[in-house]
């Protein structure tokens, strides 16, 4: 049953930046009669390289922001942030269902019997315990290597997604993996599904390439559902960008696919 009364409050949206809108996409997609506040704190960014209790207190504080604002759920559209603030803050908002991301290591373990799955994620995401913990769990299914990648999700901030000097860090980093290939590749950063196609191009079109965006936009759904707060009507939701840095918005825009 609907719950009237919160539903037609916006989703809140946050990232460290521009990254979130790959699950944003997403959540567009699958709720087209959801409104949307997406934050993104580019201001800020990386996320991947600041300590643990620095992420928890920013993202609180951007949470406590858009929640006066009024948000009747949260999204944490960043693993880095998901990894080290996600407990802190169902804890500070019982009453809101909050949703995180983290690196698809499940669809990716089945992609053949005992693969060799290889995740790339910021340094704080691959260090955390809950990345750990994760790679524990599917060590007797497959073979998971963690390959962090300081200094990636500046290229997508910048908006630069195919250049030669994306490709350089790209051979740089991937290069210790060309010659026995992964079975699959996870994108544990919501930066890097925008940098997918330049991936693929230096580690060849044959391996699979997953992440975790749709997963997380359906775990959204599910949660809205149970919560009776998804929106059901027949009219398209709007999409509102805000970012620490205000001229981001319009790569959000660009890279929602919108003009
Ligand atoms: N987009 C973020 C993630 O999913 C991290 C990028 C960063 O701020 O380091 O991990």
């Amino acid at each position: 049953m609907e719950n009237r009364n919160n539903s037609s409050l916006p989703v809140g949206v946050i990232d460290s930046g521009v990254g979130g809108i790959s699950v944003l996409r997403e959540l567009v997609k699958l709720m087209p009669g959801e409104d949307f506040l997406f934050f993104g704190d580019s201001a800020n960014a990386p996320y991947g390289t600041k300590s643990r209790e620095w992420i928890c207190e920013t993202v609180l504080s951007h949470t406590a922001r858009l929640k006066k604002r009024g948000i009747k759920a949260l999204v944490v559209a960043c693993n880095t942030a998901t990894s080290a603030a996600i407990s802190t803050l169902r804890a500070a908002y019982p009453e809101m269902p909050v949703i995180g991301i983290e690196p698809a290591l499940k669809p990716a373990v089945m992609v053949k019997d005992h693969p060799h799955v290889l995740v790339l994620a910021t340094p704080g995401t691959v260090a955390g315990e809950k990345f750990q913990n994760l790679m524990h769990g599917f060590e007797e299914k497959a073979t998971v290597s963690a390959l962090p990648c300081p200094g990636l999700m500046e290229f997508v901030e910048a908006g630069e997604l195919d250049s030669p000097r994306l490709h350089a860090y790209l051979q740089e980093h991937l290069g210790p993996y060309l010659e026995h290939k992964p079975d699959a590749v996870v994108l544990g950063c919501t930066h890097y599904p925008f940098v997918r196609d330049a991936i693929a191009k230096e580690l060849g079109e044959e391996v699979p390439i997953l992440d975790g965006s749709l997963g997380t936009a359906r775990e959204t759904k599910r949660r809205l559902t149970a919560a009776g707060l998804l929106r059901e009507r027949e009219e398209g939701g709007s999409v509102i960008f805000e970012n620490s840095i205000p001229e981001k918005v319009e790569l959000c825009r660009r890279l929602l696919g919108q003009s």
